[in-house]
């Protein structure tokens, strides 16, 4: 096995000549440390079968069943597919997901820790997947706006993300916004968490789930978030992975956010998607630590 890993302050380990098949709770372990460490880790060279793509999520914790039963593997629950392939002849999953910045399951009281994406199909052109280091964000926030996120929470709401299904057809829109805030209803978390393995804090917003930071008015939710996602998403921040055949990706929610890029139109594109729960809390809640002087002035 060689493991490649990234330059001071960037992101992303590289395992290469790594056999995920036979993977001892040593090499779990190992694995899972450098995840916690460079916060996103690339497989090279990888051709896992479904169940072997699921034994190496269950030696590396518990695979996740996603709440929705559209985005499941007809075979095999605990793949989320995302593509826009039929597997012998029928619609698998649910195509086009995840292209704007978000963490995995923030809209839930139990958010994913970790994310492992296995592309079966990619587009003719080119596919990419984005990433911003939430941490590096944080420590990078100018004043006035961390006096908005230290010590407060994040409203996340995931209701206009949800893709109607075929049993949506002929139900109004009104009623499946009802059905879809009762499923899943808006939730807080702190806005700044600390990572319960490295003690280190990230700021945990995106602008695809979270609708304001609690107690704030909609006029000055709208100025700060605004001015929050401009700044998280700016393009220094950005890490491009783009996939090669072969390629399986392991990331750590607690830290980064991401985003699908586009499949360019008439391309084929397909991808096994498992959340996995390491075991650990997602965030312990930091006490407030920004400069008492900081007082929110935005205009
Ligand atoms: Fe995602």
């Amino acid at each position: 096995m060689i493991i490649n890993v990234p330059a001071e302050g960037a992101i992303g380990v590289e395992f290469l000549e790594v056999d995920l098949r036979t993977v001892t709770p040593e090499i779990a372990a190992l694995i899972k440390d450098q995840v916690y460490r460079h916060k996103l880790a690339v497989f090279r060279g990888q051709t896992l079968s479904k169940t072997e793509y699921i034994e190496l999520a269950r030696a590396l914790g518990r695979p996740q069943i996603y709440f929705q039963k559209n985005y499941h593997h007809p075979d095999h629950p605990e793949i989320f597919v995302s593509s826009n392939v039929p597997e012998n002849g029928r619609k698998v999953g649910v195509s086009g997901t995840g292209r704007y910045w978000h963490s995995d399951y923030q809209f839930d009281p139990e958010p994913l820790p970790l994310t492992m994406l296995y592309p079966q199909v990619l587009p003719s052109s080119k596919r990419e997947t984005y990433y911003i280091d939430m941490r590096r964000v944080y420590e990078a926030l100018p004043a006035d706006l961390l006096a908005y996120v230290d010590a407060t929470r994040a409203i996340h709401d995931a209701k206009w993300r949800y893709k109607v299904t075929a049993d949506d057809i002929d139900r109004a829109v009104v009623d499946i916004l009802a059905e879809v805030a009762r499923m899943v209803p808006p939730i807080a978390h702190p806005a700044v968490i600390e990572h319960p393995v490295t003690g280190r804090r990230a700021l945990y917003i995106s602008s695809g789930f979270s609708a304001g930071i609690e107690g704030l008015s909609h006029e000055e939710n709208k100025r700060v978030m605004d001015r929050l996602f401009a700044f998280i998403e700016q393009e220094a921040h950005v890490h491009v992975h783009t996939w090669k055949e072969g390629d399986i990706l392991l990331w750590d929610n607690r830290t980064l956010i991401h985003r699908a890029s586009d499949t360019p139109a008439g391309e084929r594109s397909s991808s096994y998607r498992i959340g996995i729960y390491d075991g650990f809390p997602f965030y312990t809640a930091p006490s407030r630590v920004s400069v008492p002087e900081a007082v929110p002035c935005l205009a």
